[in-house]
Parts: C-alpha cells; sequence; structure tokens
C-alpha cells in the first residue's frame, strides 16, 4: 500500500464509523445491555484512543490530548499502557458527551495527518505500520458496533430498528433446496502451507500478528459444506430435542445450555406462531433458507454432532478457502443481516454472511511472537479458552476479510454473526 492511499484508507475508515452512527439517536449512543458489549459512543472514542495512545503520544512533537483522563477512560485492555475504567460500566459514561467524542475524533483525524504528512520522520516504517493496524482495528470496532448495538436494542422489549432496509422476501424454493442433505466439496489434503509471513507482510495486503508466521500442517482429506447451516435445518435439531439431549454436546456447552436455559438461537422468536428474529432492521420473518446465525461454538457443535459432522480444522477451512480467494469475494456491501446462498463456486457465503465456528482451539501459530511493549497484548494474551472462527460476517467492513484471518471467541458466545459450516472425513 503506498503512502497516500494510507491516508486515504485511514480517512475511509474514519469516515464510515461515523456514518454508522447516523441512523442512531442520541440516546442509543450509551447503551449498554450485558458487559460483553460496549456502547456506540464508546466504540468512537476507543478507536481514536488507540491512534492517540500508539501514534501520537509517542511520535507527533508536542502532541496535546484534549484531556488526560482518556487515557483511563477509553483504554480497553493494554495493562502497559496503564489501569482501565471498569469494562462492564462503559454505559455510565454520560460524559464525555457525544458531541465531545465526536471533536476529539476530530483532534485526533487533524494530528494524524499531519503525522503521516512527515514523509522525513525517523520513525516512519513503524508509523506505516502503525496506522495499518490502527485502521484494521478500527474496522473490528465498526463490526462490534453493529453487534453490540443489535444486543442492546434488543433488550427493548419495543425491538426497536437500527435501520430499515431490508430486502425482499426469499424465493421458498430455493429455502427448500437449501434445507435438503448439503452438499460437499471436497479436498485431497496432504502437507499444506497456512498462515501468513508476517515479516514481509508490509508490501502485500495486511495481517495481524495472530496469522502467522506461515506454518505447515498435514490435513487428512476432508470435506466441507457448500453452504452454511439455514434456518430450517437448524429447526429440525430444535424440533428433535436438540437443546434437550445432552449427547450432542461438550460437558461445558451442556453446563452453559442449563445454566441459560437455552431452547433455541439467540434472537429467535414467536409471534402468534409464525417464526420470526430479530435483526438490525427490526423483527423479521425468519427466512427458512437464511443461515442459522448467532449460534455459540457450544451450539455450532452440537449442531454438528447431530447432523453426524463435525466442525471443520481452522487450517481445512484456511486451505480451502485459498483456492477459490480472490478480493472480490470478500468485498461484498455491509448487509447486516445474512442471506440465502447463491452461486457457482465449491464453497458459498465464506465471508459477507456468517463467521463460521471451527473445531480449532484459538493458540499461537509455532514461532509466533507477539510485538514487544503494550502493542503486543493486541492479540497474544487472548490465547486461551477461546475458538477460532473463520472467513466474516454481514457485518464486517469492506476489504477486512482474507482466508488466513482468525477471529476468536469463547465457544459460549452468541451474539457476534456466527454460524456453520460443516466438515467432514472422507
Ligand atoms: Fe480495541
Amino acid at each position: 500500500m503506498t503512502e497516500n492511499s494510507l491516508l486515504t484508507r485511514y480517512q475511509q475508515v474514519r469516515q464510515q464509523s461515523l456514518l454508522a452512527c447516523d441512523p442512531l439517536q442520541v440516546e442509543d449512543y450509551g447503551l449498554q445491555a450485558e458487559a460483553f458489549t460496549s456502547p456506540p459512543k464508546w466504540h468512537l472514542a476507543h478507536t481514536s484512543w488507540f491512534f492517540e495512545t500508539f501514534l501520537l503520544k509517542p511520535f507527533l512533537p508536542g502532541y496535546q490530548t484534549p484531556d488526560e483522563r482518556y487515557e483511563f477512560l477509553f483504554n480497553s485492555y493494554y495493562n502497559g499502557v496503564g489501569s482501565q475504567f471498569s469494562r462492564a460500566h462503559r454505559g455510565l459514561l454520560s460524559r464525555p458527551s457525544v458531541d465531545v467524542v465526536k471533536q476529539y475524533r476530530a483532534h485526533v483525524d487533524t494530528a494524524m495527518e499531519r503525522l503521516l504528512s512527515d514523509s522525513d520522520h525517523q520513525h516512519r516504517q513503524t508509523l506505516l505500520e502503525r496506522t495499518r493496524l490502527g485502521v484494521e482495528h478500527e474496522q473490528q470496532h465498526q463490526e462490534l458496533f453493529y453487534t453490540d448495538l443489535k444486543y442492546s436494542l434488543y433488550a427493548n422489549p419495543l425491538l426497536p430498528e437500527y435501520s430499515g432496509s431490508v430486502g425482499a422476501p426469499d424465493s421458498d424454493a430455493r429455502a427448500g433446496e437449501l434445507a435438503r442433505e448439503p452438499q460437499w466439496s471436497e479436498y485431497a489434503g496432504g502437507l499444506v502451507t497456512v498462515g501468513r509471513d508476517i515479516d514481509s507482510a508490509s508490501d502485500q495486503a495486511f495481517a495481524f500478528d495472530n496469522e502467522g508466521p506461515l506454518n505447515s500442517v498435514f490435513l487428512a482429506p476432508f470435506a466441507l459444506a457448500r453452504t452454511l447451516v439455514t434456518n430450517a435445518q437448524f429447526q429440525n435439531f430444535v424440533d428433535d430435542g436438540g437443546y434437550r439431549r445432552p449427547e450432542f454436546w461438550l460437558a461445558d456447552g451442556w453446563a452453559v445450555v442449563q445454566e441459560n436455559k437455552w431452547q433455541q438461537p439467540l434472537y429467535w422468536l414467536e409471534r402468534e406462531g409464525k417464526p420470526m428474529q430479530f435483526t438490525l432492521h427490526g423483527l423479521q420473518r425468519r427466512e427458512p433458507g437464511q443461515p442459522a446465525c448467532h449460534l455459540s461454538g457450544y451450539e455450532a457443535d452440537a449442531y454438528a454432532s447431530w447432523a453426524g459432522a463435525r466442525l471443520p480444522t481452522e487450517f481445512e477451512w484456511e486451505h480451502a478457502a485459498v483456492e477459490q480467494w480472490s478480493q472480490a469475494v470478500a468485498s461484498d456491501a455491509r448487509k447486516l443481516h445474512p442471506t440465502m446462498a447463491e452461486g457457482e463456486e465449491p464453497l458459498l457465503q465464506l465471508y459477507g454472511d456468517c463467521w463460521q465456528w471451527t473445531g480449532s482451539a484459538y493458540r499461537p501459530y509455532p514461532g509466533f511472537r507477539p510485538a514487544a511493549g503494550a502493542i503486543g497484548e493486541y492479540n497474544g494474551k487472548f490465547m486461551a479458552n477461546q475458538w477460532v472462527l473463520r472467513g466474516g460476517s454481514c457485518a464486517t467492513s469492506q476489504g477486512h476479510s482474507r482466508p488466513s484471518y482468525r477471529n476468536f471467541f469463547y465457544p459460549q458466545d452468541r451474539w457476534q454473526f456466527s454460524g456453520i459450516r460443516l466438515a467432514r472425513d472422507i
């Protein structure tokens, strides 16, 4: 990426975060239904804090923050920077106001543009690398903005919508096709290379540190389902007592089902006997051919077990996805709700619908080394007790997806746009 295009990309991505707020009422900016979600206003401020903390304070001489206390308020989890305001109470931050947070963003943007225009800066390479990281970080928060907001809006019995745009109803004939036995794409496996060469990635498409280094893995022959599990298919699991039959569940997953009294996916509702689902476009008909979404890893695993299949490993997924990778495939516009599978490729719905749970634990690749200093806390310290998800979703920012991307959440988490692509041995 050239330096000019980096500045343009910075500006575009920063602008996108504000555009996403256009449909909000001012009361929405502080919503935080649970500790694991963050309010829209906090996302706006924290992403600015990231540029301020890792670029402006260390590298722009004379930079003045508008308020020293923001370092504490908007630090997410970087212990190397300092202590942090309670995550569970971010919704209580009625000050700084929305207007003041937007001024903070503008202040950071002006300073960033000054910093990036200094082509003789002695730390130029570090500036460029960290700016790229900050831009990708902001895109991650753009997705969290949507998933957190959806969760918080759902806590309101009025079920407010975020935006009104919604497509035409699905074709029931196509939905019926998708509800039948999955079609499979087969892969020979063998010794394959996965991951990214992070050290030489500076001139290539971006990669987070957790995507590298390159490593070799052996894959036995396997098949992946061409499409994601649909609502109709998942309904069959529910109707077959899926949430009441421990034989399909991992022990930890079964405990979570009992504790939370789960009986169906998050956002599934019935109204006057009709299957409905809550979406960012409000309460909608639960389309049978759309992917089952907002599933935890435990639910994904239990479904796979019930279906006589399994979840893919992250390496199977990546190996198969690389074979049909093109930017065009991943550049689907954000539609904020997953849609029915269409197309001819061996694997459909890789990036633009639901993240796909894998059965792989989120652990470092051989040779992984986090960066020195606080910025090294970005990914590495979360490599315990989480599962990897691959692909992307209908809420993922444009240009943010790639085959080597490793998303990660706890297996009980289900507020992300997460679904199921089945795998099996052949
Ligand atoms: Fe963050």
